[in-house]
């Protein structure tokens, strides 16, 4: 029998989490899990006493031209995968509950949001900042699990938590790829088999950075072109490569180990974004 509790109601979960005594770990997802949600759940699994996952694909972080609507859910293998590995809770809100027709609040970060993702989703972050601050609210954990899969998100985010003194602490998790490479994404379903390939070269890019910077390289602006080349000669589409400070999110000019390759492409019509460092 498991003993995974599906709670869709916030009053619910709130009168819940308003009490807990113990450690509780909260991996907040948009569902169609994989392996790299899976690790983040194992990761708050070892860590916490109680662990709380939370499905809510976050209306508010699209923007209307984006992929909502084709966005992948597949609520009954989610809610199976939760309970294999003896989740807790799993909140699973509704639209209507999360923005209420009155609803007037948003949650920005500065500066952070300005670049990278941000600049081709200029509204992104305020929906991400703003149902996290929400999630955070409700559920009430100790830690919260992210991947740096999504490293401008977690980013910015651990500058929320500790600017509005979120009593949480966000642990960043390596980013789980296929054997090939590809970042684990919900959207890696949306690719056409003919665009598997042309998806790899954003990974190739993080590799191709690694190799030139092991190999002498500390001109930034060669690197991102070099990655330009790679991924706009496999089919794929830039949308940025930026060589960032890992804490500020500001371009560097001379890179070291530490500096961080950011990169979105579009791959047929499917955006993918992947990252690394130069270690
Ligand atoms: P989603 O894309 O479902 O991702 C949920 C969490 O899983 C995020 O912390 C993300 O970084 C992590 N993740 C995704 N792919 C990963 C991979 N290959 N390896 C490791 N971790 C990975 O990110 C969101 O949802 C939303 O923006 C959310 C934070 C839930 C707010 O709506």
């Amino acid at each position: 029998m498991s003993k995974l509790k599906v709670i869709d109601s916030i009053e619910e979960m709130q009168e819940i989490s308003a009490n807990w005594s113990e450690e509780v770990g909260f991996v907040p997802t948009m569902g169609y899990l994989h392996e790299g949600h899976l690790s983040l759940v194992k990761a708050a699994k070892e860590n916490c006493k109680i662990v709380v996952v939370s499905i809510y694909v976050n209306p508010s972080q699209f923007a209307p031209n984006e992929d909502l609507d084709t966005y992948p859910r597949d609520f009954d293998r989610d809610k199976k995968l939760l309970e294999e590995l003896e989740v807790d809770y799993l909140f699973f809100p509704k639209d209507s509950d999360m923005y209420p027709q009155n609803y007037k609040t948003w949650v920005n970060v500065n500066d952070l949001t300005k670049g990278l993702c941000g600049k081709s989703r200029p509204t992104h972050f305020q929906g991400v900042t703003t149902v996290v601050s929400k999630l955070i609210n409700i559920v009430n954990p100790n830690k919260m699990f992210m991947g740096e899969k999504d490293f401008q998100q977690i980013t910015v985010l651990k500058r929320m938590v500790e600017d509005l003194n979120f009593r949480v602490k966000i642990i960043g998790c390596d980013i789980v790829r296929e054997k090939d490479g590809l970042a684990m994404s919900s959207r890696n379903k949306n690719l056409k088999s003919e665009d598997r390939e042309k998806a790899l070269s954003l990974s190739r890019s993080i590799k191709l950075a690694k190799n030139l910077f092991r190999d002498g390289e500390i001109e930034s602006r060669i690197i991102k072109e070099k990655i330009w080349e790679l991924i706009n000669s496999s089919g794929a589409k830039v949308d940025y490569v930026e060589i960032v400070d890992p804490v500020t999110l500001e371009d560097v000019e001379k890179v070291d180990e530490k500096s961080r390759v950011i990169l979105a492409a579009y791959v047929g019509s499917v955006r993918l974004i992947d990252n690394g460092n130069l270690e």
